[in-house]
């Protein structure tokens, strides 16, 4: 495997930007080719064979550009479970840290809330990873299905938002949570306004940062950080690019980036 190839992250849309953000600071002499399958997001409603094969997709595109990894920036693709995704690929996956012990660490009552998609919910994956780590936590899987639609249109604040964010932090407040962790890549790019409704009391936890960490980690273990000075960075999206460039202006604070909309049957 040859060290100078850019990282792959893929994600159904934007919402792996966010993850995005955090690899560029954790790795900044990297190369990455983000693809955001915006023509057909969200995945977070779909059949777990409709995301399968929009998954094997976008790997498969990725394979054709030479990268030497690829991190699955989208829990509800990572809650498949990774070493099913791996197939024949070259490069190894690195997907979403399910933050459990960021979040037995903060919490002080052991009250736990996730929020995550419809689908990402339905696998209690979150939930299995924290009470493997501490069965006396008690986790609360909170679904947020009218988060991905809003952020993919740009609506990222106004009555809408709050709305809807009042909707899934209600129950979470109720239960008595102290931390609550955003199990969806997309959720970030509101999580002022969740933090604001949940107050200062609850800790509001992004595992991207872990995810960055874990895929340093990977690359440095291998020997396959990269040591040469390396080109921009390229943000792909199955559709509406103008979008999709807005959207990341919003995310990443600064750099140079190359903006594409791809066909992922593209020979
Ligand atoms: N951003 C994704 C996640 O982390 C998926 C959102 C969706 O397509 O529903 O789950």
């Amino acid at each position: 495997m040859n060290k100078d190839l850019p990282i792959g992250v893929i994600d159904s849309g934007v919402g792996g930007l966010s993850v995005l953000k955090c690899l560029r600071q954790a790795l900044p002499d990297e190369q990455f080719i983000y693809v955001g399958d915006t023509a057909r997001t969200p995945y977070g409603s779909r059949t777990e064979a409709e995301v399968r094969t929009f998954v094997e997709e976008m790997l498969c595109w990725l394979d054709k550009q030479q990268i030497k990894l690829a991190v699955i920036a989208c829990n509800t693709i990572t809650v498949l479970g990774i070493d099913t995704l791996q197939k024949e690929h070259k490069f190894p996956l690195v997907g979403m840290s399910k933050g459990e012990e960021l979040v037995l660490q903060a919490s002080r009552n052991k009250k736990i809330g996730v929020m995550a998609t419809p689908f990402t919910v339905s696998t209690r994956a979150h939930e299995k990873a924290i009470l493997a780590k501490d069965s006396q936590a008690q986790v609360y899987l909170q679904p947020c299905p009218d988060f991905v639609p809003l952020i993919e249109k740009e609506i990222l604040s106004g009555a809408e938002v709050q709305q809807a964010v009042a909707k899934y932090a209600d129950p979470l407040k109720a239960d008595g949570v102290d931390t609550v962790i955003l199990s969806c890549t997309h959720y970030p790019f509101i999580k002022n306004i969740i933090s604001d409704e949940f107050g200062a009391q609850v800790t509001v936890i992004d595992p991207a940062e872990a995810t960055a960490a874990l895929t340093k980690d990977l690359l440095a273990n291998n020997g396959l950080l990269r040591t040469s000075q390396a080109a921009e960075s390229i943000i792909c999206s199955t559709a509406d690019i103008g979008r999709v460039r807005r959207l990341a202006e919003f995310m990443l604070p600064q750099g140079n980036y190359l903006y594409r909309q791809i066909c992922l049957t593209e020979k």
